[in-house]
């Protein structure tokens, strides 16, 4: 894990104490992805992008946490067994989110987006892409709110639980972003 600076709470308003308090991060995921495609709209494209490299450098992230420090664990305490709820559900989404994320950043690497009608539809193009993957993260998002945290939250001891949420502090650092942008 890279050192990173550590963000106190109380400044955010965002607190995860329990693991269900995770869907933070995937809120603070999905406003950071809207705020790239507004950017989008409205032809800013290096905004736009730079918006995009964050969001990925992010859920990059929360999945690089989601499966070494939360899914091992809730597979060998028996959520593999959770129907809806099986391990190689949520891995297998993880790799596909990426895969998508590639496709979208791949329409942008063909070349740049000009100010005219050809860019505006290059630009309904990438809305098109980044619907799928939206389509999916939601998906995604719920199945780990109905199985994955609630589970963790019922099994877990509470200084298991202090212990493996104090690994992460991403949707706080992600709040935190979003209020210095006026988000
Ligand atoms: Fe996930
Ligand atoms: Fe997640």
């Amino acid at each position: 894990m890279h050192a990173r600076q550590m963000i106190t709470p109380e400044k955010t308003g965002v607190a995860i104490t329990d693991f269900a308090d995770l869907s933070q991060a995937h809120h603070e995921l999905d406003a950071l992805f809207t705020e790239h495609q507004v950017a989008l709209i409205h032809f800013e494209i290096e905004k736009s992008l730079q918006l995009l490299a964050s969001f990925r450098s992010a859920i990059e992230e929360h999945i690089r946490f989601e499966e070494e420090d939360l899914i091992p664990l809730y597979g060998e305490l028996g959520g593999d067994n959770i129907e809806g709820g099986r391990v190689d559900f949520y891995l297998k989404e993880h790799r596909k989110i990426l895969k998508l994320l590639d496709v979208v950043e791949e329409a942008f690497s063909q070349s740049s987006i000009r100010r005219d009608g050809d860019g505006a539809r290059r630009i309904l193009d990438i809305l098109e892409m980044e619907h799928s993957l939206k389509a999916l993260l939601t998906h995604h998002d719920q199945r780990e709110e109905s199985f994955l945290y609630p589970f963790l939250d019922k099994v877990t001891s509470r200084d298991q639980k202090r212990t493996l949420l104090s690994r992460t502090d991403l949707p706080i650092r992600l709040r935190r972003i979003a209020e210095t942008r006026g988000k």
